[in-house]
């Protein structure tokens, strides 16, 4: 308690003017009594789980991805499920004529959801209209890109007008409650204009990625003021809009025959969630001296030198004269150190032409000296592929799990895990 405040001005303080003139704002402990903000269900449970547990009330979330991966398709089913469940909901489309709107929301069989639809790209107009009647719980804007703020100068789309725009929405948000989800576009050269500029300013930033030419999309959370980051969706696009897919595992494993050589099973984990990958490597051995290549696609190209050199230091393996492409089946992305062992089995499989057996999963990750480390999570590892049919795990020492349905054989170097593998 400072009970004369003048006393406590010090010299720099007094010389720069900078005390006094301001009110009093409210210091309090950290103890003190907490009020969360709601949190609303979309009614779809993967994006609600990228979420962290659904919309939080007077929030701001951006969803950025590449042109075409479905984020207005993903959105007008989210809103069109909330509007069902009782809940008001605004759909603004700055891109799509209103009809336009109506015809996806038709074949996706939600024509006739009570979903408040408007095509306007001034934020003034919507702010004011929404003003007037009892705010929305869910407003969704289509996309930031094409808002326009008469408070500044500027053609829609300059960061300027993307950030001003995203300000008063924002604004609105908080004042008034409502979740506001603004779709972000992403340009392949990253685009001033993109939502880099907004990430700082809004509360949640989802990336909904995926090729679109496969069918599958993922939501991911990169940012979340309310939530963890490691949760992900997974969608799968068909006619009728995106349809959630409980089980991923049973979309990245691709159908497996026994007898195949440079195949593995790794349980990757994203978040609290597994995931089984399947991971493929081919090893082309060049006849003559020309530089051999190496491809990856859906892993880090670092972490395949470094195994491949480990193989080669540790193991005596030589991968030198021949050409390596590595690929985690459906364009699925492994970001996951445990994969290093499953990687190294596809590799040792595809040099020896000897197959990882085909009920077998791997996962561990490999030191430079050659150990094979204990990972997080190994239980929920092996229960997915338990509960997937596999019956053997490939993995660490010092992993045991008394409660497995797996037989585990654990592996102390990679060396001694090569020798298994080539059935020394
Ligand atoms: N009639 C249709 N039948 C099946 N799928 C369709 C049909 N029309 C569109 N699609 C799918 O929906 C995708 C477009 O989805 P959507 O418009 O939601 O994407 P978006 O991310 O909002 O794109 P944009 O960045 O252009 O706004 C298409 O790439 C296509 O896969
Ligand atoms: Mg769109």
């Amino acid at each position: 308690m400072v009970e004369d405040a003048g006393a406590t001005v010090t010299p720099f303080q007094a010389k720069h003017n900078l005390i006094g003139g301001g009110r009093s704002i409210q210091l309090v402990g950290l103890d003190a009594e907490i009020t969360l903000p709601e949190r609303m269900a979309s009614g779809i449970a993967e994006l609600d789980r990228a979420l962290g547990g659904g919309f939080v009330e007077g929030s701001a979330t951006l969803i950025g991805g590449d042109p075409g991966i479905g984020k207005s398709t993903l959105l007008l089913q989210a809103a069109a499920k909330m509007a069902i469940a009782g809940l008001p909901v605004a759909y603004v489309s700055g891109e799509e004529a209103a009809d336009q709107v109506r015809l996806r929301a038709r074949r996706l069989g939600l024509g006739n959801a009570p979903v408040m639809l408007a095509a306007a790209t001034s934020v003034r107009d919507i702010l004011t209209t929404l003003s007037q009647a009892t705010p929305p719980a869910l407003l969704v804007i289509d996309s930031i890109q094409t808002m326009h703020s008469d408070l500044i100068e500027g053609a829609p789309g300059t960061v300027s007008q993307v950030r001003a725009s995203a300000q008063e929405l924002i604004r609105f948000a908080k004042e008034r409650g409502t979740a506001v989800v603004l779709v972000g576009h992403v340009t392949k050269d990253g685009s001033i204009a993109g939502p880099r500029v907004l990430e700082h300013m809004v509360d949640t930033v989802l990336s909904f990625e995926g090729e679109r030419s496969h069918q599958y999309r993922i939501l991911r959370a990169i940012k979340n003021r309310f939530g963890g980051t490691d949760e992900i969706g997974v969608f799968a696009m068909v006619a009728e809009g995106l349809t959630e897919i409980a089980n991923p595992s049973a979309l990245f494993l691709t159908q497996r025959e026994e007898g195949v050589t440079g195949t593995t099973v790794f349980p990757a984990l994203e978040g609290t969630r597994p995931v089984l990958v399947e991971i493929q490597a081919l090893v082309v051995r060049l006849a003559s001296g020309a530089t051999p290549r190496r491809a990856v696609v859906g892993w880090d190209s670092g972490r395949l030198a470094m195994v491949l050199a480990v193989l080669e230091a540790r193991c005596g393996l030589s991968f030198s004269a021949c050409e390596v492409y590595l690929n985690i089946a459906g364009g699925y992305r492994v970001q996951d150190p445990a994969a290093d062992l499953a990687v190294a089995a596809a590799l040792v499989s595809a040099l020896s032409e000897r197959p990882v057996p085909v009920d077998a999963v791997a996962f561990g990750e490999i030191a430079l000296s050659g150990e094979i480390r204990t990972v997080a999570h190994s239980a929920l590892r092996l229960k997915e592929a338990g509960k997937l049919g596999f019956e053997r795990a490939l993995l660490p020492p010092a992993v045991t799990d008394e409660k497995s349905s797996l037989k585990l054989t654990g592996f102390r170097t990679l060396g001694a895990f090569v020798e298994h593998m080539l059935g020394k």
